[in-house]
């Protein structure tokens, strides 16, 4: 990111929910600086970019290829909520993950016209391939969240994908004749999730649930899939039926026993 770009964002930063701004051309991964940029201050707002990483890390210790080119960044939000009927901090997890899912669709399509949809709980699909992904992890103190860091990572440019991931693996670029720049690809970003973080900061978790799910919902090519799940503590093969207002995946299994699953990972069968 240049100079000129870098201030522009700081001028957008003003006015939106971004306390503080890192960028640095090569990190082990923007999630693992954000964690630790977050150690001492109040970290809300932290918002870590990359040009490359050297270490990116994905979900359920998988890697993530992070060659130049595409877009890698970390926002840290640590919200005060307002919760009225106790909200499990898992489920907290999930709903910024798919929160955050939302945000990316709106800003792709703004910028590129593109349409993205998505697969519980965090894949950004194009044509049952991959363009993106969210790692959401978080930190507690004593037994409540401390902060979330939403790590996003997007495929702009990366045609050239290893061959373990060749054939799951697509890129933006793919779609549109047009260049695209990741760094407006980060304005957009960063608006879109500053408007549902605002809506988070004034209403009740219990009322915006709603409002998260249903616009996921519209967006996602998860609900009437066959898909095999594997949870933590079982593996189900059946058919994605719903999506909780918890943000659980609601799974009918081939026996006809129905599953409602807080975390894991699916595959379309
Ligand atoms: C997944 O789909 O498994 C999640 C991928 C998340 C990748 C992003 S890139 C920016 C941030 N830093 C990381 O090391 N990972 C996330």
């Amino acid at each position: 990111m240049n100079l000129i770009q870098f201030q522009r964002l700081a001028i957008l930063a003003q006015d939106i929910f971004i306390t503080r701004l890192v960028h640095r051309p090569v990190v082990d991964s923007t999630n693992n600086l954000a964690i630790e940029l977050s150690k001492d201050d109040n970290p809300d707002g932290l918002v870590v970019i990359a040009d490359k990483q050297t270490g990116g890390r994905g979900r359920r210790g998988n890697e993530w290829c992070s060659p130049e080119g595409n877009l890698y960044m970390s926002v840290v939000f640590s919200p005060s909520l307002r919760v009225s009927n106790n909200i499990v901090e898992n489920s907290l997890i999930q709903l910024i993950t798919l929160m955050s899912g939302v945000a990316i669709v709106d800003a792709v399509d703004n910028l590129t016209g593109i349409k993205v949809s998505l697969k519980w709980p965090n894949d950004l699909i194009i044509e049952d391939k991959k363009v993106g992904g969210i790692l959401t992890e978080s930190r507690y103190h004593a037994s409540s969240i401390k902060y979330l860091v939403i790590g996003i990572g997007v495929n702009i440019t990366d045609r050239a994908f290893p061959p373990s991931i060749v054939n799951r693996a697509i890129s933006l670029s793919q779609f549109t004749n047009n260049t695209i720049s990741r760094d407006e690809l980060v304005f957009e970003i960063l608006k879109s999730l500053d408007k549902w973080y605002r809506i988070f900061k004034e209403q009740e978790v219990d009322e915006i649930k709603g409002k998260i799910i249903n616009q996921w919902k519209n967006y996602n090519c998860t609900i009437g899939r066959r898909v095999r799940v594997i949870s933590d503590v079982r593996t189900i093969t059946g058919t994605a039926i719903d999506i909780a207002n918890s943000g659980d995946l609601i799974v009918q299994a081939e026996d006809g026993n129905v599953f409602s699953i807080t975390s894991g990972s699916l595959e379309f069968l």
